[in-house]
């Protein structure tokens, strides 16, 4: 397998005139629409509106024709990173391929002319298929019902706590506390926060599983729950899943799982059967959406039978005769979480991926995703530090040490830009670590590609430190201040 070099980074400015903005280049009078005559008579603006409504002068507005127009644009896309075109190992995203099926089905005109307010009589073949994915995902998971509702996986788990403390209220009980492990993704704490909780952190032991003592210390009758992920954001499958929620339980607590990492879970586990309550899928992680990025994404959030009453409004259900439609009839419902009802270009997708693979190939998707990590960490793990001792799941961590070297994880994350690949997760869920998580799309020789990448790397901290902790060469803006950049971010065009 030939090494990609930072020559052939597709990162690389091609001329001057790609940096130049929009407002740099063009002519006046230059202009890319061809606007019509206008058919209705003219109005005195000043007289209908008021000179106070009108500026002084024109906005400076670019001026430029449809071809520079265009070129601009292609230029700026071609600088993008995506993963269509390159490797984006960042651990606990899952920067999945996303199937050019999944579009097609989504784009036909059956969905994309649907008004949401339209009859539902007109509307039975999208109820039918939200409907089929809803029991789609009851079987994965094993649990009784799913609501399609949320818009991310982050709104899936403010549903889902939203729904945990309406059941804890309608047994007469408050509980303020949630717990969550000390690898836990940032959002569960968010979620607490936005749901009025307490956010108290569970040790994890050296090998990045649960510490069950200090569970059962914390576990107590003003415990609503633990948000668990699992396999975690270490990586690693925690196998006391059941005593988790056996401790929980006999506290009267519920067991929530962050289901990001379902693709390494698919037809192997369901979460029902090791104790979960409730959870949530990110589809873009596990089904291979876009994703939402706390957004227009999807996160469907599935719940335990004592847990359906409080399932959000409306339901996509299947009457007695045949025909589907929207349920609001659950008096003891947390109500709506989001406009409409989801999502659906997002859902239509996810469906798209579930009956392209069945569940066969739902399962190959699992064995793939813990295959890839487990070959790539095995390919690293003598020149990188690796924390936590395999198996993995779905991704692994390691830690870059380098004898008598000062290079850091955010060099090597840098070099691998000049390289032509993403640079994984930094420094989260610990300390100076990479996380990476080639996903079960990515082919042999991809994989083989970056551990190569990452061996030459390791060759130029022994051999040319610099240009390492100088990284990256090859991109448009050089090493940048980052702390900088995100705090005090220089957006604002000033005209030369
Ligand atoms: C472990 C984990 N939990 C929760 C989330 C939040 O999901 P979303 O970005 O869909 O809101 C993510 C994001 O990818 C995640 O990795």
């Amino acid at each position: 397998m030939r090494v990609a070099t930072p020559e052939s980074s597709t990162c690389k400015p091609k001329s001057a005139s790609e940096s130049r903005l929009l407002f740099e280049i063009g002519a006046p009078g230059s202009c890319a629409a061809a606007i019509g005559e206008s058919d209705v008579p003219p109005v005195d603006r000043i007289a209908a509106l008021g000179a106070e409504s009108f500026a002084a002068a024109a906005p400076g507005l670019p001026e430029i024709g449809e071809l520079d127009l265009v070129r601009h644009y292609k230029r700026l896309a071609h600088r993008l990173f995506s993963v269509d075109e390159n490797f984006y190992p960042l651990g606990s995203c899952t920067m999945k391929y996303n199937p050019r099926v999944n579009e097609k089905a989504a784009g036909l005109p059956g969905f994309t002319d649907l008004h949401p307010y339209q009859d539902v009589a007109d509307a039975q073949g999208v109820l039918e298929l939200l409907h089929r994915l809803r029991t789609d995902l009851e079987e994965i998971s094993g649990l009784a019902e799913v609501t399609l509702q949320p818009s991310a996986g982050a709104q899936g788990e403010m549903t889902g706590l939203m729904i945990i403390n309406a059941y804890h209220r309608s047994r007469g009980e408050i509980r303020g506390k949630v717990l969550a492990p000390d690898s836990a993704h940032g959002t569960n704490p968010a979620t607490c926060a936005m749901c009025a909780c307490d956010a108290c952190t569970v040790k994890s032991r050296p090998d990045g599983r649960v510490d069950l003592d200090d569970l059962r210390a914390q576990v107590d009758e003003h415990t609503a729950a633990l948000m668990i992920t699992n396999p975690n954001t270490v990586g690693v499958f925690d196998e006391q899943i059941v005593d988790i929620a056996g401790i929980l339980h006999a506290k009267g607590a519920q067991l929530y799982l962050d289901g990001a990492n379902m693709n390494a879970l698919l037809g192997i586990s369901r979460p029902a059967s090791f104790g979960v309550d409730v959870m949530h899928f990110n589809t873009h992680k596990t089904f291979s959406t876009p994703h939402g990025c706390g957004g227009p994404g999807a996160g469907p959030v599935g719940v335990a039978e004592h847990l359906r009453p409080f399932l959000p409004v409306p339901q996509v259900v299947l009457r007695e005769d045949g025909t589907f439609d929207w349920d609001y009839e659950r008096p003891k419902s947390i109500g709506k979480v989001r406009s409409y009802y989801g999502q659906v270009g997002v859902l239509v997708r996810a469906y798209t991926y579930i009956r392209s693979l069945g569940a066969d190939g739902l399962l190959d998707v699992a064995r793939k995703a813990v295959l890839s990590a487990n070959y790539l960490a095995a390919c690293l793990k003598d020149r990188f530090h690796m924390p936590f001792p395999p198996p993995y799941a779905h991704e692994f961590i390691t830690v870059p040490k380098f004898e008598n070297s000062d290079v850091t994880e955010l060099d090597i994350a840098k070099r691998l830009i000049d390289y032509g690949f993403h640079p994984p997760t930094m420094s989260w869920p610990i300390h100076h670590c990479l996380m990476i998580e080639p996903t079960e799309t990515e082919s042999l020789a991809t994989l083989d590609a970056f551990a190569e990448t990452l061996h030459a790397i390791a060759d130029e901290v022994d051999s040319d430190p610099e240009i390492v902790k100088t990284a990256p060469h090859t991109t448009p803006v050089k090493r940048l201040d980052e702390v900088t950049a995100s705090r005090k971010p220089n957006v604002r065009w000033q005209p030369l």
